[in-house]
């Protein structure tokens, strides 16, 4: 599968990293690009440095994602195949999807790669899935995540779960990225089935 990620500067840098490590390991073809925000939220979130230079969170990035340094697309590369509803490229998932740029996605506009690979994944019928993070949500976030559903999005909130008994904070990561490996239709080895006689979602 050839799947396009976009990351945000919402909080939730770890779930990107875990998604595009799992989907790089799984053989599949990955592009990525980074908002103009999500570099610092990344370099907090991963690195513990909010100051962290753009370059050096984006080299310990790669190398910990095991993405060649050719899949991250610049935010305002148009040039890339993820800005074109002609390259057939299978789905897009932008996670961590902040509030921002999921109002620019609701209204229809765009400024970034990002926005333009969510829109021809739309315009196209292909799988977009966005992961949203905030808490707690405005009546706009609200209204902006039903209009997008409505546009054929899947949005799945980056909302652990506890049923599994999570050991660590890699576990609750990796539940929130084996929903969507889960979504894409993808073998995951994260979460097993649940299976305890009750059905929880
Ligand atoms: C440490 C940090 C955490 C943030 N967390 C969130 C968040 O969880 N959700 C959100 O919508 N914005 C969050 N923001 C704000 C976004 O980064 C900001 O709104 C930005 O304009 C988003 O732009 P983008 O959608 O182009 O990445 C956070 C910012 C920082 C610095």
């Amino acid at each position: 599968m050839d799947v396009f990620v976009g990351i945000t500067g919402a909080s939730g840098a770890p779930y990107a990293r875990r998604l595009v490590q799992a989907l790089v390991a799984g053989g599949h073809t990955v592009g990525a690009a980074f908002s103009s925000a999500a570099p610092q939220v990344t370099g907090q979130e991963l690195y513990g440095d909010l100051r962290m230079p753009r370059d050096e969170v984006i080299e310990r990035w790669l190398a910990d994602t095991g993405l060649p340094a050719d899949r991250l697309f610049e935010a305002h590369d148009f040039g890339s195949p993820y800005a074109s509803g002609s390259a057939r490229w299978d789905a897009a998932v932008i996670c961590p999807c902040s509030m921002d740029t999921l109002a620019t996605l609701a209204s229809g506009a765009g400024s970034n790669l990002l926005h333009r690979a969510a829109s021809v994944a739309l315009k196209e019928d292909r799988k977009l899935i966005l992961v949203p993070r905030e808490t707690p949500l405005s009546t706009i976030h609200l209204e902006n995540l039903l209009r997008i559903r409505r546009a054929g999005a899947h949005v799945l909130p980056a909302m652990p779960a506890f049923y599994q008994l999570p050991e660590s904070i890699e576990d609750m990561i990796d539940f929130v990225v084996a929903k969507v490996l889960n979504l894409l239709g993808l073998e995951q080895s994260l979460l097993g089935e649940w299976d305890a006689g009750i059905t929880p979602s």
